[in-house]
Order: structure tokens, then sequence, then C-alpha cells
């Protein structure tokens, strides 16, 4: 029987998640305005930041977290959504099978979009790269929402609701399934990370990326002195 509450995500994959949807959501709102464009830079070095975090943790962090625990080929998916058609729809502990397809989409295009700004901000590329940017973050908005339907259409089907379980971790499941440490310490050396990101500001960086350094390489291109 799967009445049990167990602790399914440990804190450092929960932290990531609301990290990368502010950061994500953040990058989109601030991408048209000229005058935020550092804000829209650190914004998506943030979300390179989380990804690569979860990247490694996906190696080593806790069972369902772990990249195998939802690693569901094409006949995985097409069973769990046919299931979903009757009376006894499949329920998994961790990711879903049609849920992990979309989840390791939106690492992927986060990458993809992360390091095509990154080329079109030092000009490599040209506008190309531009589009290719721009593309990049519109597939996966596209793709955004298409994982809060499912995680909705999902919460609906299970009637449990799997947003709630992404803030505390909790999810019903045989007694015994679930994880055993919460790994409190890793997520919040994870948030002291990226808040001492934004707080070191753009200096932090190497020039390349600095997108002060760039700022002021567009207002005073022939300039050799500094002024203050
Ligand atoms: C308000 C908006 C959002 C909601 C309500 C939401 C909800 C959820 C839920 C419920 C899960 C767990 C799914 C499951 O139980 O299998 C999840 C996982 C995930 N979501 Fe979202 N999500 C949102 C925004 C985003 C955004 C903007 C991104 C990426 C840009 C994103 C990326 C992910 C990823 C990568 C996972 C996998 C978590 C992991 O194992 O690390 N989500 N989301
Ligand atoms: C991964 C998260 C990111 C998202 C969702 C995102 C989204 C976008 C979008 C939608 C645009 C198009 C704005 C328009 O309509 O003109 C844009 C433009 C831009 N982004 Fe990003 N971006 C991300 C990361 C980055 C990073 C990491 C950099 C730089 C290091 C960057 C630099 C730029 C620049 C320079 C432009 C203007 C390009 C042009 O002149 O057309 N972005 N971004």
């Amino acid at each position: 029987m799967e009445n049990s509450k167990v602790l399914v995500w440990d804190v450092p994959t929960r932290i990531f998640h609301w990290l990368l949807a502010l950061s994500f959501a953040g990058a989109f709102l601030t991408a048209e305005l000229e005058r935020y464009r550092d804000v829209h830079v650190m914004l998506g070095y943030t979300v390179l930041g989380l990804v690569a975090f979860r990247l490694l943790w996906g190696l080593i962090g806790t069972r369902y977290a772990r990249f195998w625990s939802f690693a569901y080929g094409p006949s995985s998916v097409l069973r769990y959504i046919k299931s979903l058609f009757t009376r006894a729809p499949q329920h998994h502990v961790g990711h879903n099978p049609a849920g992990s397809w979309a989840i390791y989409a939106l690492l992927v295009l986060s990458l993809l979009a992360g390091a095509s700004g990154y080329a079109a901000y030092n000009d490599i590329g040209g506008h190309w790269m531009e589009d290719a940017h721009e593309a990049m973050a519109n597939t996966l908005l596209a793709v955004v929402f298409v994982h809060i339907a499912g995680a909705l259409v999902s919460s609906l089907l299970h009637r449990e609701n799997l947003l709630r379980s992404m803030i505390t971790g909790y999810k019903s499941g045989k007694a015994g399934s679930g994880i055993r440490h919460r790994h409190r310490l890793i997520g919040a050396a994870l948030v002291a990370a990226v808040a001492a990101f934004w707080i070191a500001g753009p200096d932090s960086l190497p020039t390349s990326w600095n997108p002060l350094v760039h700022a002021s390489a567009t207002k005073e291109p022939s300039s050799g002195r500094s002024h203050d």
C-alpha cells in the first residue's frame, strides 16, 4: 500500500528547483530591457550555476534525485501515458517517466540558453547567436509551460499535490521507501553560494563574463583613461 508519507526530495533538490524557477523567471522578465542587461546576465549565470550543481547532485545526491532513478526509455513513457487513461494510473514515488523527459529537456535547454547568452554577449557568432539565444530561451519557456501543466494534470490524476511536495519534500509511498537524509547543510551551502555571488556582484567575474565591463566598453569605446 502506498499510503505512508515518505520523504522523497532532499533539501538541495527543493532549493535548486525554486531558485531555478525564480532565476529563469527573472532572466525572462529582464531580457528585453537594455537597462537591466547586467541583472539579466547575472540571473542567466545563476541559472547556469544552479544547473551545474544539479548535474553533480544527479550523480551523488539522494535516491530520487539521482539521474539513474528517473532514466526512462520511450516505451516506459508511453506505458505511463497510457496508464493515465485507465482506472489505475501508474504512481511513481520519484519523478514519473513523462515528467522525467520534461526535466531532462529543462536542464539541457537551460544550459543552451545560458551558453548561447554568454556567446551572444561576447559577440561570438554575431546576429545568428542572438537569434539562437532568443530561440533557446523561448523553447525553454514553452517546455516550462508543458512542465507546469504536466505537474498540474499529474497532481489531479493522482490526487496528490506535487507542488506542495516540491516544497515539503514529502509524497505518498510505501513505508520505508523514503530517503533518510535531508542534506540541510548542502542546501544551506547552495543558498550561501548564490547569495555570495549576488553580494560580490559582477566584479567577482572574469572580464569576459562581467556585464559592467561590457557596459563601460560600449559607453566609452575609445576612452583610454578612467575618470574615477
Ligand atoms: C511556478 C512554476 C513551477 C511549478 C509549479 C513547478 C512544479 C514542479 C514540480 C511539482 C516538480 C516535481 C515533479 C515531480 O513530482 O516529478 C518540479 C520539478 C522540476 N522542475 Fe518545476 N515547476 C515550476 C517552474 C519550473 C521552472 C521555471 C523550471 C526551469 C526553468 C523548472 C524545472 C524543474 C526541474 C529541473 C525539475 C526536476 C527537479 C529535480 O529533480 O531537480 N520548474 N517542478
Ligand atoms: C538561462 C537563462 C536566460 C534566459 C531565459 C534568457 C532569455 C533571453 C531572451 C528571451 C532574450 C531576448 C530579448 C529580446 O527579445 O530582445 C535575451 C537576450 C539577451 N540575453 Fe539572455 N537569457 C538567459 C541567459 C543569458 C546569459 C547567461 C547571458 C550573458 C552572459 C545573456 C545575455 C543576453 C544578451 C546580451 C541579450 C541581447 C541579445 C540581442 O542583442 O539580441 N542571457 N535573453
